[in-house]
């Protein structure tokens, strides 16, 4: 049966231009349908080499071509239009997106849907919220609901004990004071990390001393930790950085070796998994944050989690003014040190709610997560993350190295303002924050100067030179946002298609 009969045209009526131009049409299309057949059958839908249909469709130069060159009859414009349009509808999506051109040159974007969003409030969590407002308990003194979502929360997480802390930063700082981190020592930790991972021991008075990151992991290299300690090193602080695990099992033997201690900056991890133990629980204490963008999220607030009840006690008389708990107390009301770094009854109650909607979107990150993985493999220059073995991310950022060889040397950044136009926001990663202002201001303070002498000084400002695994991760990693992860797999597709379009299109991007 013809295209003409499906179409009921009457084949007898048509002019000779109309006649030429539904053959050709004709021909087109099956020629078209042919490859794209063949090559289906030989590679799969998503791999159709889109030069052939690009050529194929070209070829139809409507309006422009030979034998269009002549007067078009209202007619025959309909009919060439519905025939065209049948035809085109044929082609699968994934290669309009692919052949397109790239939206930063004036294509259509891969994606204009919404990705979904962050963070997220549920009606049905507003009685409870409600019900503590009205009772005036607003603080833990008065009140049972922080002291319920430790307890939920250390079970979560597989630790003896939790304390919740106002924030993920102050979580950190109660750990370093209570492990006798104090003015004058030093601290080796992740250079990848948030600012305040860096803050923390700067507050403590302690130099805060970068081991190498691992550019396969992203996390801290163990093999460059040994020639970083020096007589004032009194703790290690590995970062799960974007939700992956560190390799622990040599950082700790490390610590061990050294009579160090350990505290993880798990504050991107919640339930991230290191040989079947979750981080945070890997350490002498592990640190979480629940800030606004974090996957259990309250505002503000954070949590320390720990094994040693002596250890968690000090923590929480440290957390709460240096007031006596459990086996922390002297002979005096205040006997120690402390802040307020507490927790309100509130910010409990939001996240106690949320508490299995984190378990239920883990999970939905961890396999879109393994679906891109397994489809970033036949991209380019697109290099999924390695992590430790028998290890668990839980993907607060997913991140990918760009190799700029394999993108005909598109720079990075205008490599993002590429995807970001194809509706696809990979962000670069952190840079090289130990060279913002923060470290010098530090260091050149009265109180560093007193601390240290000036030849650690310059030589430690000097050694920040040496990170070249973190520089190369700094200039090459790319990621995307958590909330993107709990998608569809048509969304997982976008960013893989988004990725190809620009990679085959790299040439163009890179000299426009
Ligand atoms: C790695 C890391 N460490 C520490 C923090 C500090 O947490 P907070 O913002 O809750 O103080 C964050 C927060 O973003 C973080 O991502």
């Amino acid at each position: 049966m013809s295209i003409f009969a499906r179409q009921k045209i009457p084949v007898d009526n048509l002019d000779i231009n109309e006649k030429v131009f539904y053959l050709t049409l004709y021909k087109i299309t099956v020629l078209l349908l042919t490859d794209v057949l063949k090559l289906s059958l030989k590679k799969g839908m998503n791999e159709i080499n889109e030069s052939c249909i690009v050529r194929h469709l070209d070829s139809v130069s409507f309006g422009s071509g030979g034998y269009m060159r002549n007067k078009v009859s209202r007619r025959a414009f309909v009919h060439k239009t519905a025939v065209g349009s049948a035809a085109v509808a044929l082609v699968p999506t994934i290669v309009t997106s692919q052949t397109a051109k790239p939206a930063l040159l004036g294509g259509v974007p891969v994606r204009t849907n919404r990705w979904p969003a962050w963070p997220e409030w549920r009606r049905e969590w507003e009685a409870k919220v409600i019900d503590v407002m009205r009772s005036g308990r607003w603080w833990r003194g008065r009140g049972e609901h922080v002291a319920d979502f430790e307890k939920a929360y250390a079970d979560l997480i597989g630790a003896k004990r939790c304390l919740a802390t106002a924030s993920g930063t102050t979580a950190l700082l109660v750990s370093m004071h209570v492990l006798g981190v104090d003015a004058g020592d030093e601290v080796i930790v992740s250079p990848f990390t948030f600012i305040a991972t860096y803050n923390s021991i700067l507050l403590s008075k302690a130099l805060p001393v970068f081991a190498d990151t691992d550019a396969a992991t992203l996390t801290m290299d163990p093999k460059t930790i040994e020639t970083k300690i020096t007589d004032r090193t009194t703790a290690i602080m590995p970062v799960h950085i974007y939700g992956l695990p560190c390799d622990m099992d040599p950082i700790n033997d490390i610590a061990k070796k050294h009579h160090l201690a350990v505290v993880e900056d798990a504050c991107q991890a919640w339930l991230a998994e290191y040989k079947e133990k979750k981080c945070g629980t890997l350490g002498d204490l592990g640190c979480f944050s629940f800030q606004n963008s974090k996957h259990l999220p309250t505002g503000e607030g954070g949590a320390i989690t720990g094994n040693d009840d002596l250890i968690m006690d000090r923590c929480h008389s440290f957390h709460n003014c240096g007031r006596a708990y459990g086996t922390s107390s002297g002979t005096t009301q205040y006997f120690m040190r402390g802040s307020n770094r507490r927790m309100q009854q509130m910010q409990a109650v939001m996240l106690m709610q949320q508490i299995v909607k984190l378990q239920e979107e883990t999970a939905r990150r961890q396999e879109n997560a393994a679906y891109l993985m397994r489809a970033l493999a036949e991209v380019p220059g697109i290099h999924p993350i390695r992590m430790p073995e028998n290890s668990k991310a839980v993907w607060h950022l997913f991140p990918v190295r760009y190799d700029a060889k394999e993108f005909s040397g598109l720079p990075i950044d205008k490599f993002v303002k590429a995807i970001h136009a194809e509706g696809v926001p990979f962000g670069r990663g952190y840079h090289e924050l130990y060279f913002d202002d923060l470290i010098d201001e530090a260091i050149q303070s009265r109180g560093y100067k007193r601390l240290f002498s000036e030849k650690r000084l310059k030589e430690y400002r000097e050694s920040l030179s040496e990170l070249k695994g973190n520089k190369q991760v700094c200039e090459t990693t790319l990621a995307i946002t958590q909330n993107l992860l709990l998608g569809e797999k048509k969304d997982m597709d976008d960013i893989v298609n988004a990725l190809q379009k620009i990679q085959r299109h790299s040439a163009e991007v890179a000299r426009a």
